[in-house]
């Protein structure tokens, strides 16, 4: 098959486009190297059978020819993160609006109809306090702060254009509201929690938990992730259905911090920091995400093949492998005195700031989780 991944340099892009490839598809990616890199797909770009336009979705030229080759679209560019979001909010709306509506636009204009799947997200839920969520649900966002919510908004404003080419134009297109994904390639600048804690504990920093952590996720390996969005993408759709992707185990973030320092024999200490200290400003965050995985199941058979304890293992034997390269190890090392790490007040520390929390003593710490002996 000819598959366009749209967004296929980036975290679970280029996840998608290796299990592609090791499956003969003919991938063509196209990316911007925003946030993606050319080295996520570097191995392939002497492969005949792949293709790579470093463009931007909004304005590619190659869109219209692309999409009428394609059997199967991936469209999984956009701008993503916390961190992102909040500092460039018109990006978001552009790149997550405009770009999904173009790419519908060329699809709807070829005669081929090619399987669709768009990467919506679990945001799209916004300020659910249910114990899982379920498709079905009522979406609530909370008034007054803008910029928090414009990346939920924009994933759903996606949703209802696909909703509506599905509909209007005969299309098999659906939305994927994904779940938090982790795994190899996801880089921590943009505030993803993972990489974050791993770079953390693996250093004998402190690791930085935002709020009093009481909040959960539910994380599922994009290895994972990306044989479900296959299986999905092989099944003739509801036109326009969305759809959860994930992994159901739900894990508090204190936990994960915890799961994180012991996996990887840390005497990091745990550390509490207020969002406003890690964003800037009021930031509201979610209580609990779990996806409801009952649609998900009754379309294919799949049950997880990494546990969340594997992937932490595989992401710390990754650290100590980029670390030792690097001529660096951190094996074994006492933990940096707390105080001595932290970055002075009125600095952002969003989880990626290692190098702010080598500079000062005076980020406001809630509360400090004894260092392991
Ligand atoms: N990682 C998660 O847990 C998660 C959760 C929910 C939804 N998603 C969605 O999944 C998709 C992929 O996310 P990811 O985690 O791999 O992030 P990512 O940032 O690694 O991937 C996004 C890719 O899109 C590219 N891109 C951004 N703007 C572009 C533009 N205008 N034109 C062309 N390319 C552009 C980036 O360079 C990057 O390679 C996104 O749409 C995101 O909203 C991810």
């Amino acid at each position: 098959m000819h598959i366009l991944v749209t967004g296929g340099a980036g975290f679970i892009g280029s996840h998608l486009v290796e299990y592609l490839m090791s499956k003969d598809h003919s991938v063509h990616v196209v990316d911007d190297l925003s946030t993606g890199r050319a080295e996520n797909v570097s191995p392939f770009l002497r492969d005949p059978k792949f293709s790579f336009d470093k463009a931007d979705i909004l304005t590619w030229d190659g869109i219209w020819a692309a999409t009428r080759a394609a059997d199967q679209v991936f469209h999984l560019a956009g701008v993503v993160g916390v961190r992102r979001v909040l500092s460039d909010p018109i990006r978001v709306m552009a790149t997550n609006i405009a770009g999904t509506e173009r790419l519908l636009r060329a699809v709807a204009a070829g005669q081929r109809r090619p399987r669709m799947l768009l990467a919506s997200t679990s945001e799209v839920y916004g300020f659910s306090g249910l114990p899982s969520q379920s498709e079905a649900d009522d979406l609530t966002y909370k008034a007054g702060n803008w910029t928090r919510w414009s990346y939920a908004v924009t994933k759903l404003a996606g949703e209802h254009f696909a909703n509506a080419y599905a509909r209007e134009k005969d299309l098999p297109i659906s939305s994927m509201r994904f779940f938090n994904m982790v795994g190899p390639r996801q880089r921590g600048e943009y505030g993803m929690v993972l990489p974050n804690f791993v770079r953390q504990a693996v250093r004998g920093l402190p690791i930085v938990v935002y709020g009093d952590g009481q909040q959960t996720r539910s994380f599922c390996d994009v290895r994972d992730a990306v044989r479900m969005l296959t299986q999905v993408a092989a099944i003739s759709p509801v036109p326009g259905e969305v759809i959860n992707l994930g992994n159901d185990q739900e894990i508090s973030i204190n936990d994960l911090a915890t799961l994180v320092r012991r996996r990887a024999d840390s005497s990091s200490a745990i550390v509490h920091a207020s969002y406003a200290d890690a964003y800037g400003e009021h930031f509201d965050d979610v209580v609990r995400r779990r996806p409801d995985l009952t649609r998900l199941k009754s379309m294919i058979d799949f049950a997880p093949r990494w546990t969340l304890t594997e992937t932490i293992d595989d992401l710390i034997a990754r650290e100590h492998r980029a670390l030792a390269a690097r001529g660096h190890s951190f094996r074994r090392t006492a933990a940096a005195p707390v105080a001595a790490m932290m970055p002075p007040a009125g600095v952002s520390a969003i989880a990626a700031n290692e190098p702010l929390l080598r500079r000062s003593p005076t980020l406001p710490v809630r509360r400090v989780s004894g260092a392991r002996p």
